[in-house]
């Protein structure tokens, strides 16, 4: 209810202005010890994951918050988890507004943001600063500058540097708004990639004295023969986890609709069908001690269910979120089985 007058006042304003609106509102709500009264939070439903004991298996999924500003105040509604970032080694600007379209019609967002971000050591101050205690994921990705020969320098630095800091680490090789990114997902370059991460995830929990598991996230617009090969490199190389999905670039499901012809990922209830389709295939390949956090389209339920009935271990939810508001927070909580 509450949820909803906002969204009509933020609804009338284009979609990046009152992205920040909200998110700043929200903040300061939190600081003035109201937010938590206005959206009170689910009750907890612990879960264990990767070691981790996460509040809930609902998460918030990477790119809502892509520098940690905003962590205390999500954490307030009830995520059993925050996914921050993507951060890469260097602040940059994305690429120009505008960036964000919503198609409210079918629940979907399109994006092309192109990972607009303060930069590593920003994101490292900010998480230094918060008082959320729950499960705290880090998305790393590389600049837009760097040439994709070069992509496994920024992701082992940005690894260095959050490693003390994050719960997990989440390596994301899918966004579709950086060039070349998604090249990472092919066989020859993921091994490269995954192996380098592999020796210095090894390395710093020697130096640290702490193990942090570390998660691939994945694209939808995969065929079965891509996923069988990435589960083939995940399960060699002993990865911990993997996202499953990012945004997709097919249209098919919002043809004709104002803004489906913009460039960038789509999410929300229209990537929904890949999403789980990847989300199956990878479940019967994958080693049964690796994990999936199913992300992509949930917006009910429902479509928790079937996020867990594929084979998620936990789920994350963007679009429906904003659509919905922290009610599906709760509704998605509920819908999970202890
Ligand atoms: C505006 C926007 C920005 C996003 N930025 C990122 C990002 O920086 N890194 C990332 O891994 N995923 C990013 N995502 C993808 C989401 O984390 C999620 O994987 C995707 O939207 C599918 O889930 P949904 O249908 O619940 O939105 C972004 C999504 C949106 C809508």
């Amino acid at each position: 209810m509450a949820y909803s007058f906002f969204r009509s006042l933020l609804f009338r304003l284009d979609a990046e202005t009152s992205h920040h609106l909200a998110l700043l509102g929200m903040k300061w709500l939190h600081r003035l010890g109201l937010l938590s009264r206005i959206f009170p939070k689910p009750a907890p439903k612990v879960t264990q994951l990767l070691g981790m004991q996460l509040e809930n298996p609902v998460g918030l999924a990477a790119g809502l918050d892509k520098n940690g500003d905003y962590i205390d105040a999500l954490g307030a509604l009830g995520f059993g988890f925050i996914e921050i970032g993507t951060v890469t080694p260097r602040p940059q600007p994305g690429n120009p507004r505008p960036r964000l379209f919503r198609l409210p019609q079918a629940e979907a967002i399109i994006n092309r943001m192109g990972f607009n971000n303060k930069g590593v050591d920003h994101l490292i101050n900010q998480v230094k600063k918060r008082r959320y205690k729950g499960i705290l994921g880090i998305n790393i990705g590389k600049n837009f500058d760097t040439p994709i020969e070069n992509a496994v320098d920024d992701y082992l630095l940005c690894l260095q540097k959050v490693y003390p800091y994050a719960d997990y680490v989440t390596i994301n090789i899918s966004s579709p708004n950086t060039e070349n990114l998604r090249q990472l997902q092919q066989q020859d370059e993921l091994r490269d990639l995954l192996t380098a991460i592999k020796a210095e995830q090894k390395l710093l929990h020697q130096r640290y004295h702490r193990y942090i598991p570390v998660l691939v996230k994945i694209a939808p617009d995969l065929s079965e023969q891509d996923v069988t090969n990435i589960a083939e490199i995940i399960n060699e190389l002993g990865i911990d986890g993997v996202i499953a999905t990012n945004t997709t670039i097919s249209r098919e499901q919002v043809q004709g609709l104002a803004h489906a012809q913009e460039h960038g990922g789509l999410s929300g209830k229209p990537v929904k069908y890949n999403s789980d389709k990847v989300l199956s295939m990878l479940a019967t390949q994958l080693a049964k001690e690796i994990p999936i956090i199913g992300v992509g389209g949930i917006s009910s339920a429902q479509d928790v269910r079937d996020k867990f009935s594929k084979g998620a271990q936990a789920v994350q939810i963007y679009s429906g979120f904003i659509y919905r508001g922290p009610e599906l927070i709760h509704e998605a909580v509920d819908a999970c089985s202890r």
